[in-house]
Formats: C-alpha cells, structure tokens, sequence
C-alpha cells in the first residue's frame, strides 16, 4: 500500500496501483446501481479524485452514505484508468475510514458559489475552496521560484531583523512594538519614558530590510531579504496590507541600470514559472477570475518592459488628454491612476520608472548630477500599478548626511549606516518586490486580502 496525493494519483500512470488516499469530500453522488461517487481533494492539486464506494463496503449504510462536504476520510483502494470523460483515473475503494464528520446543516462551504467577501470571515475554512487552494499552490510556486533565482545568481539569503528602532522608508507609518504597560506609562518630562521599555528605546515592526541588507552587501556582495514587513498605513485599498512579505535583493557594485536589468530577469523567471509550474491552478484564474491573465503573464514574460523617466512620463500623462483625479506635474508624486495609465493604456506592458523627484523619495536614494532628481526607479505593470519599488543607494558621505538633514533624520542615530559611507563606500543597489503583488498579478485576483491566507489590515487581525 502507497500513500499517494490526489494529484499523484490523478495522473495516468498510477493506473493500476493500490494506494492510500487522505483528504476532504468535496461531494457524493449515489448511483442507482447501489455504490456512490466521491470527490475526494487533499489541496494537492485543484482537480479531484473521483471515488467509487461499492454497497459491498461494511460501513456503506451507516457512514459512506452520509458523508458530505468537507467530511474527512482515508481511502484504500485500487486506482484505475477511469472510463469517464475529464478523468485520467479513479479509485476503486476497498476500504472508507471517517476521521470527521461536518453536519451539512451547519458547515459554512455549500456547493454554490460564495463571494470573496464572505469568504474572507472564514479565513480558516477557505483553503479548502477551489480559489484558494489555487492561491495557496501559486504563491508558493512564486516564493520557490524566488528563492531558485537567486541562489542560482550567487546571492546570499540573509535575515535583517524584524524589530528595529529605525524607520527606513522615513513615512513614519510604523508599529510601535513596546511592553511598557499601557495603562500606565512611565513619563519624564510629559514625554514617554522609553528608559523603561524592553529595548531603552522607542521600537518597532520593520517597514523594509533594506538598511541591514546595505550592510550586508557592502561586505558580501549580493544579498537578498525575504520575509514579512509591516505598515501602519490607515489604506483600505485593495493594494495593500498593513504586514506583507517583500523580497529585497542589495548589490554591491551595482548601478541604476544594473538593478533595472536584475529586476526585469527576475519578473520574468518569476511568472514564467508560474505559468511552466502551475498550469492547471493557471488555467482556473483565466477561465474564472480574471479573463486575459495568462496573455498578460506571457506579455511580461516575452516583452522587453518599456524604461521611462518620471519627466518623460509626467509628460505624457499631462498630454494624455486624460482627466486624472489627481492633478498631474512635475514634484508631485504619482498615483495609481496614472501608473495604471502609463502601463496599462500608453506602453500596454511593464513599465521601469526611473529619476523621480528627490522630495517625494527617501533619504537614501542616489542624487543625480542635476541635483533634482534621484536614481530611484519603480516598476509598474497592468492592473496592479506598482509591483518593485527600489533604487540606486546614495554612497556619498556628504550628499547622504544633507539629504537626512533636509528630510528631519538625525545622521548621528543612523551612525552605523554612514560608516558604510565612512569605510570602504561602494556604488550599490537594490529594490523590494512586495509577494501579495506578484500573487495578486498571476492569478488576477482583485483585492489583495484574497492572496494571503490571514489578511491584516485596519481594523481587523481575525484568525
Ligand atoms: O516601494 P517600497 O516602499 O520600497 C521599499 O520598501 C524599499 N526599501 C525596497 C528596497 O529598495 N529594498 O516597497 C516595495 C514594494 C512595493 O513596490 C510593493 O510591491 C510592496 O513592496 N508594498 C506593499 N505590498 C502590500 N501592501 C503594502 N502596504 C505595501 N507597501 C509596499
Ligand atoms: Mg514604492
């Protein structure tokens, strides 16, 4: 007897084998000829295994015949080529062991399709739907993906850590992390005593690894980052979340050019393994949530992404006879309707912006001889807007030091990262490519609380 998933088991060479299979009924159907059909799904692919449960089973009066949806069961029996249409087999049971029963009357998951809405307040039940258990296999073909590329271009995978007394992206939008008790806290002066808080100092959830990952690329060469982030941002857009994953590669001895070449090879590994990788999960996005996904993710992957500066693409937009929401000119920063102009209408495929102005970026980004502009550069693509924000780093100690000053931060907190400056500076670049984007972009799903499995956002952190 061998243990097999439904997706193993699906395919037609494991005709003829006996096995073992443990998953959750999708449905039964009880034939006139007195045995019944189970779907049976384990989240090894989206496709079931059609069981066949003869009346000969001794348990098939008292259990087989009750069981329902979302019903768990271990199935032992003989997979076979099936003679019905759509299926390369089916399994002939020999044995149905229940583990659990889930009463039809109550178990939330009906046959009928429900909205991602009401979906979202069973964040525990909703893997065992098709969508997302679909989701689930592609972000996890993404994340493989992700690690592949960069191990095979020689990066190191380290880890900046997730408290941090610093606030890289200077937006102010940080959890406070702190065990100071709350209802009674320690003052000095009316200010907050942070003397007594765990760390001797105001702290929080990290925003972006990026200063740690500078510090380890101006000693290692190539790094990257990949874990969780957090943002404090009161947005209840279907773009963001307050706590994301992002991947932030940082090289040594990379220009601005060299970071817009990695990040255009890097997108397109990425969904071309997704589209290589999960073509079945792929073909359920394209017929069922968003028609035109996959020529999309072909388009990334075939296309050379178009490279524009922000004033030539302030340019456009002002000519664009379009009527933006926002008003468009050059300082201010642009938003997501213009970005989705930009790619989605005016290149029609990614989109590399690069230049921006240096009071709508941080301090750390690269200044440009005409001393306006930064060596910042994001990178857009059709319907999500901005997927990869990053940047040439500011080497200089001098220019550095000015740009904090300008933008409020005290250079003497961030000591360690302008002895980066100090010893040894090198040219140096990176980006950050936030997970949910990508997920949200492959599978085209609308919202981005549908594309990780425990959403945070205001005002609510369920499950
Ligand atoms: O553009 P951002 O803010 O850049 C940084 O954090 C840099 N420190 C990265 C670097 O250069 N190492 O964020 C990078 C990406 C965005 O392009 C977006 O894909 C994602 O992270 N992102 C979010 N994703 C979901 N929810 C949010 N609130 C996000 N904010 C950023
Ligand atoms: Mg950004």
């Amino acid at each position: 007897m061998q243990s097999m998933t439904v997706a193993e088991a699906r395919q037609s060479k494991a005709a003829g084998k006996t096995a073992r299979l443990q998953g959750w009924i999708r449905t039964r159907r009880d034939s006139k000829g007195g045995f019944s059909f189970l779907e049976l799904n384990d989240g090894s692919s989206m496709g079931n295994i059609q069981i066949i449960a003869d009346s000969k089973l001794a348990n098939y009066e008292s259990e087989i015949k009750h069981l329902s949806a979302g019903c768990s069961v271990t199935v032992e029996g003989e997979v076979k080529t099936s003679p019905a249409k759509g299926q390369a087999t089916e399994v002939q049971a020999r044995e149905i062991t229940v583990h659990g029963w889930a009463d039809p009357e109550t178990y939330p998951l009906q046959k009928k399709r429900h909205s991602f809405e009401f979906l979202r307040t069973l964040a525990h039940l909703r893997p065992r739907t098709n969508t997302f258990g679909a989701i689930a296999r592609v972000r996890n073909c993404a994340c493989r993906s992700i690690h592949a590329f960069f191990q095979e271009a020689g990066f190191l995978y380290v880890h900046p850590p997730i408290i941090t007394a610093s606030d890289c992206e200077g937006a102010g939008e940080m959890f406070k992390v702190t065990t100071l008790d709350l209802a009674n806290v320690p003052k000095i002066g009316g200010a907050v005593d942070f003397t007594h808080d765990f760390f001797d100092r105001p702290s929080y959830l990290t925003v972006s690894g990026q200063l740690e990952a500078e510090i380890l690329a101006c000693a290692l060469g190539k790094v990257y980052t990949f874990g969780p982030t957090f943002r404090a941002e009161n947005s209840n857009t279907s773009r963001h979340l307050a706590e994301f994953w992002m991947v932030e590669p940082e090289m040594a001895f990379f220009e601005l050019t060299d970071n817009m070449d990695l990040a255009e090879r890097f997108l397109k590994r990425l969904f071309g393994d997704v589209l290589a990788q999960c073509p079945e999960d792929m073909q359920f996005f394209e017929d069922r949530i968003q028609k035109g996904t996959f020529d999309t993710l072909q388009g990334v992957v075939h296309s050379e992404f178009v490279r524009l500066s922000y004033t030539e693409a302030v340019d456009i937009l002002s000519r664009s006879g379009t009527a933006f929401e926002f008003p468009v000119a050059w300082g201010n920063d642009l938003q997501a309707e213009h970005e989705r102009y930009l790619t989605e209408e005016h290149c029609k495929k990614p989109v590399i912006l690069f230049d921006y102005p240096s009071t709508i970026k941080p301090f750390y980004m690269r200044v440009n001889d005409d001393e306006k502009t930064v060596r910042a550069m994001d990178i857009l693509v059709p319907r999500v807007g901005e997927i990869i924000g990053g940047s040439q780093r500011e080497e200089r100690l001098d220019v550095i030091t000015h740009r904090m000053r300008e933008q409020g931060l005290d250079p003497e907190t961030y000591w360690w990262y302008l002895d980066l400056r100090r010893y040894g500076t090198v040219p140096h670049s990176g980006f950050g490519l936030g997970l949910e984007r990508v997920v949200q972009f492959a599978t085209g799903m609308a919202n981005i609380r549908d594309v990780i499995p425990f959403p945070r956002v205001p005002g609510n952190a369920d499950f």
